[in-house]
């Protein structure tokens, strides 16, 4: 009998098996095929997709010094791990905005993800349900949001939403999503315009002819023209001619008094914002810097988390996303007080690695390396994960 029952600590979960075969059960064959980290993902995603396509999900604005940031910063926070506290049984599951789900790691909206995949945010929305997570929808999806409701019904989903010049047709979305069943709305706030991504300058970055952002009619809201987007990045003329740079404090007690769903901002990076934003009685704040695709040399998220928790002081849920790849990135992240992280292209690479099942083995693979990352720090529940876990690799002295 071995000595560590590896059974007790990171059990099989019935994901596992409706994934088919999971990260760590992908065994069979050539060796050299098995992946075990979400690295081992974005390595075949690349050898997979176009050249254009990997480019537009993989980049950073500018330098990409934030991009490496948000991985690397992760690295510079040391776990300090507490000893013989029976951890036989782990238990991960969580709470977000009243919805209970088998783990604190979501899916964070990612754009056009039939790119990676002909089935693209529908089979990411059924991995989700076989996992037991929840799924952020890109107002960008192209997928319908009935689609994806249909495709998942069961399926905690929110709702990603870009303010657009057409009040009225932004407030069309709200009501598509809340009439099909989406939880809450995720608001972005940190793209009046879009971040320079130099890649899809270069290759002049559009969507492939035979696809759209489903949920718009107009070929020049659904980003299909064939004309207009000139030498540079299209999405970037899309995002200059549509969304509504004008946003303010006030347009968050208009969109509180639009709907009943709760309402948490995406892209906050101060503790003042966090702050004013309790003002307008919002209820989430997602720490992100949208992946590092906005505007560069911002912090990495794990590093501004800290002050944010501290603003907010319980008043609203607090999550994080961006860099997350690992499952110590994520007890890093709890114990720093987010409630749950969000990961945007992991997935997409599980996406273009194998559709559904790519996408549910990256879940799957977070959810067994979070889990023995918890175990091995002493904890029993995601209740006793806390900031005593965790210090500044810089300040510690190792
Ligand atoms: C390819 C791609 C597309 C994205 N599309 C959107 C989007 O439509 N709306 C949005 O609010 N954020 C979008 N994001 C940002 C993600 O929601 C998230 O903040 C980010 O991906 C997290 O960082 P990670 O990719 O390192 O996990 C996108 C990110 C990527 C990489």
């Amino acid at each position: 009998m071995s000595i560590i029952d590896r059974s007790a600590v990171s059990p099989v979960p019935n994901a596992l098996r409706e994934c088919g075969r999971g990260a760590f059960a992908q065994r069979s064959g050539n060796m050299s095929e098995r992946l075990v980290c979400v690295r081992d993902y974005e390595k075949k995603a690349k050898k997979t997709l176009p050249k254009a396509i990997f480019d537009y999900y993989f980049s950073g604005a500018d330098e990409q010094q934030t991009l490496a940031d948000n991985v690397a910063a992760f690295s510079r926070w040391r776990l300090y791990p507490r000893v013989l506290r029976d951890v036989s049984q782990v238990d991960l599951s969580v709470s977000i905005l009243g919805q209970r789900l088998s783990m604190p790691v979501c899916v964070a909206a990612t754009a056009m993800q039939r790119m990676a995949h002909p089935d693209g945010e529908m089979a990411t929305a059924r991995a989700c349900r076989s996992v037991g997570t929840g799924m952020m929808l890109s107002s960008w999806a192209t997928s319908t949001i009935e689609e994806v409701a249909e495709a998942a019904p069961d399926t905690v989903r929110w709702m990603q939403l870009y303010i657009y010049k057409d009040r009225n047709l932004t407030l069309s979305l709200v009501r598509r999503a809340e009439k099909a069943g989406y939880k809450a709305i995720f608001l972005t706030v940190d793209t009046p315009y879009l971040g320079r991504r130099r890649n899809d300058v270069r290759n002049r970055f559009k969507l492939p002819p035979h696809l759209r952002m489903a949920n718009f009619e107009s070929p020049d809201l659904a980003f299909s023209s064939k004309e207009g987007y000139g030498e540079d990045s299209g999405l970037a003329v899309y995002v200059a001619q549509a969304i509504d740079p004008t946003l303010k404090w006030e347009d968050i007690a208009w969109l509180k008094k639009m709907t009943t769903l709760p309402v948490v901002l995406k892209g906050v990076l101060r503790a003042e914002d966090a702050k004013e934003a309790l003002k307008y009685g919002v209820d989430g704040i997602l720490v992100s810097n949208h992946g590092a695709r906005q505007l560069d040399g911002v912090p990495a998220t794990i590093d501004t988390l800290p002050e944010i928790v501290e603003a907010v002081g319980g008043r609203a849920e607090v999550f994080l996303d961006g860099g997350v790849r690992r499952g110590t990135d994520i007890l890093k992240a709890l114990a720093l007080g987010a409630k749950a992280v969000f990961v945007g292209r992991p997935i997409l690479w599980g996406l273009a690695c194998e559709g559904e099942k790519g996408v549910c083995e990256v879940l799957q693979l977070l959810k067994d390396e979070l889990h023995l990352a918890v175990a091995l720090a002493g904890c029993q529940s995601l209740k006793e994960i806390n900031r005593s876990l965790v210090r500044s690799g810089l300040s510690s002295r190792i």
